[in-house]
């Protein structure tokens, strides 16, 4: 028997001046898709922008249901969108805002566990690492290198 180590690193920003000009204009576009997110059930409204190599960006939110697993979260709606839109474009990077509108939602909040699988199906696709940076509705931005350093062991192609 062996036991593997594996790291995650993470680099945390006090608050969104602190990362450069383009990051915070990509936030500042997923903190605007933010409040059109359809979350009347929740009341947890997320916000969703994405770099692509060409300059675009595409942005998504939450849309819920009253069926609720009907409902699909923001960085699905967003990523499945620019795949459709753009299948051959890289994604370059990935902001995520969420804000609860029943708590003061200030810490960073991460993408879960299904849609971290979503984004790692594309940087798998395009072999380069997509940069993901999150947030609550203020304070601290959290910056992951790549969506693979959020979902050690990932299952991808490679085991089919
Ligand atoms: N949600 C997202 O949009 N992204 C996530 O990564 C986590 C959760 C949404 C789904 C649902 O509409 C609400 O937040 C509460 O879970």
């Amino acid at each position: 028997m062996k036991s593997i180590k594996i790291e995650a690193k993470f680099d945390v920003f006090e608050n969104l001046e602190e990362v450069s000009s383009e990051i915070q204009n990509l936030m500042n576009n997923a903190i605007e898709a933010r409040r059109k997110a359809y979350a009347p059930y929740s009341k947890f409204q997320v916000g969703v922008a994405i770099l692509l190599e060409n300059g675009e960006i595409i942005t998504g939110s939450n849309q819920e249901n009253a069926s609720f697993p009907a409902g699909l979260c923001a960085e699905r709606t967003a990523i499945h969108y620019a795949g459709a839109k753009y299948p051959d474009t890289k994604i370059t990077t990935l902001a995520i805002s969420a804000a609860s509108q029943i708590n003061n939602t200030i810490t960073p909040v991460p993408p879960c566990g299904a849609c971290r699988q979503a984004i790692a199906e594309y940087e798998v696709k395009q072999s380069s690492p997509i940069e993901i940076y999150f947030m609550g509705s203020t304070g601290k931005v959290v910056r992951s290198e790549s969506l693979e350093n959020l979902l050690p062991l990932m299952f991808d192609k490679t085991v089919l």
